[in-house]
């Protein structure tokens, strides 16, 4: 049992003397950290009881201090509408790290999800266009996400809901047999299928002939036809290859690849259902599902020209998932941008009788800037994802070449240190914000960085190697009454509930704000404090540095991040 439920319970203990009744996990997630150690470790707010018990919070803190078994404690007190907790420091220090230490990947694990399933839709790239940074952000907020559900019990399914169908397929048919060749498209894939695309809409201006043959290779697709889906099936699988590459950078897998495409044959029961419910109207030759009553702009189902859409889709794959996985929560990690889409989605959804639509969850997060300006395809002002990722690996591996020239696996750490920094980058941010992208920012290692956090832990480890000790070795070692130490002691016993919070709030950035802050703490005891001291406080103070090692690697691994030994 973590401190924070130690407390809880005793807690709850103490309140049926009052006659409330609140569980141990209620009041757990009622305790507050107080701001300064001055107020204590936790602080049970009164606010909530001032209601019930017909009594002031100051009256209710003070009835209820006094009340509370302090065994294990240093000492509880009422202050204001609060009752402070001031947790025993050696004991904390002891079971806390004891715990890390005997078994560090399960830290901070819990039974939460009961194994239930978790559909992700996440990067989910358009086939022929660039992958973009929004679909950076996607990726590695949804492999972030999956991590911490699996690490609280849920079973997360990573799905990749390709863009891979669409009316776009027909432009993009019409254009390549207008300008393109397969020598061309083999040579350089996204950037030749993107400019039979880009020239297609400049030239369908003046050519409003080339819309109809469009439309209607995009009927043929719909068909069955066999040229356009040979070309169609080409184009998806050039493109898929140039996305596994970022993928491969980034150590980003899948578990499904079910796009657009694959819900072809599914959306015929999509219609038959709205129709059946008379849900279906006409609107200007298009189908609609009318969302007025919801104060939403109506859900365009199929086009005049009887051509399917991304809602209907979109539709099609929220029931085609519930059957499929039986899921408890599905999550949409999409920007903020395609709200309007997602909350008509579930609407209609509802409309159909779909209660569980009730569990659909739409991830939005912010927008990648650049001087504060919006990066967008459309105006060319594209970034290859890929060529960040490989600039950022660059500049690593300079700083290593400075730092730490004889390093034995360069290469690998330059990976995982330059990748690391772009996704740490991403997901230290809280996810609706708009940030911008400096590459050199990112790959600095003082800062608010994930390189910086990498060196603390490298550091860390560079200590145990050179006292000839792992964290098994120390598991028994007991703790000191430090405090100098407290902070960091105090931070590694958060981190259990850090990651429920991070899963609560759909939120990675709580872990990595939490690997900041662990790593400050820590380096501000190892510039205080000698550990190698060679007396007998030294397994003590080994034991304190290889929890923290243990617990920033286990936040590496949630966020997706490598954590490499020596850098
Ligand atoms: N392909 C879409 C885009 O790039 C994102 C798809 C998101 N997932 C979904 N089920 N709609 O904008």
């Amino acid at each position: 049992m973590d401190l924070r439920h130690t407390v809880a319970t005793k807690i709850s203990t103490a309140l049926t003397q009052l006659d409330v009744s609140l569980t141990a996990d209620q009041v757990a997630n009622m305790l507050e950290v107080p701001k300064t150690l001055d107020l204590g470790d936790f602080a049970f707010p009164a606010f909530q009881l001032a209601k019930t018990l017909h009594r002031s919070p100051v009256q209710i803190a003070q009835q209820l201090a006094p009340l509370v078994d302090a065994t294990g404690l240093q000492k509880v007190e009422a202050k204001g509408p609060y009752v402070n907790f001031f947790l025993d420091q050696t004991t904390f220090a002891q079971t806390t790290i004891h715990t890390i230490l005997a078994e560090p990947t399960a830290y901070g694990q819990a039974d939460l999800g009961q194994g239930g399933n978790v559909p992700i839709d996440m990067s989910s790239p358009n086939i022929a266009k660039p992958m973009s940074m929004g679909h950076l952000r996607s990726t590695v907020i949804g492999n972030a996400l999956a991590n911490i559900l699996a690490k609280l019990g849920y079973h997360p399914i990573k799905i990749n809901h390709l863009g891979d169908w669409g009316t776009q397929f027909g432009k993009l048919i019409v254009g390549y047999k207008m300008w393109g060749s397969e020598e061309a498209v083999k040579e350089n894939p996204i950037k030749n299928l993107l400019a039979y695309y880009v020239r297609f809409h400049k030239e369908d201006k003046e050519h409003p002939e080339m819309d109809d043959e469009a439309r209607e290779w995009f009927r043929k697709l719909e068909d069955g036809d066999e040229e356009a889906t040979k070309l169609w099936a080409w184009f998806r699988e050039i493109s898929l290859k140039e996305f596994q590459k970022v993928y491969d950078q980034l150590g980003v897998t899948f578990d499904s690849y079910n796009g657009e495409a694959f819900y072809n044959d599914k959306m015929d029961e999509v219609i038959d259902i709205l129709e059946q419910k008379g849900l279906l109207v006409k609107s200007q030759g298009a189908d609609i599902v009318d969302l007025s009553d919801q104060d939403l702009n109506p859900a365009l189902i199929r086009k005049s020209d009887g051509a399917s859409l991304y809602m209907t889709r979109d539709l099609a794959a929220a029931i085609y998932r519930k059957r499929t996985y039986h899921f408890v929560q599905s999550l949409y990690v999409v920007g903020g941008e395609q709200k309007e889409h997602f909350d008509q989605m579930k609407a209609v959804l509802k409309k159909m009788g779909f209660d569980w639509a009730d569990e659909i969850v739409h991830v939005p997060f912010g927008l990648i800037t650049e001087g504060g300006k919006k990066l967008s395809t459309r105006s060319g002002r594209i970034i290859l994802l890929e060529k960040v990722l490989q600039d950022a690996v660059q500049l690593a591996r300079q700083q290593i070449d400075e730092k730490n020239p004889s390093l034995p696996n360069k290469e690998e750490v330059a990976h995982q240190v330059g990748v690391g920094a772009v996704v740490f980058h991403d997901l230290k941010n809280d996810r609706m914000d708009n940030f911008d992208f400096n590459l050199e920012e990112v790959v600095r290692f003082e800062g608010e960085t994930g390189p910086y956090v990498q060196y603390t832990n490298a550091r860390a480890q560079s200590i145990l190697r050179k006292a000839g000790k792992t964290g098994a070795d120390l598991v028994d070692a007991p703790a000191l009454a430090d405090p100098n130490a407290w902070e960091v002691v105090r931070y590694l016993g958060d981190f259990p509930e850090t990651i429920q919070r991070a899963a609560r709030e759909y939120e990675p950035s709580v872990i990595a704000k939490y690997a900041l802050r662990l790593a400050k703490a820590f380096n501000k005891y190892y510039a205080h404090t000698k550990v190698l001291t060679g007396d007998a406080t030294q397994d003590s103070r080994l034991a304190l540095v290889a929890a923290v090692s243990a617990v920033l690697t286990s936040a590496f691994s949630l966020l997706g991040v490598g954590a490499p030994a020596e850098m």
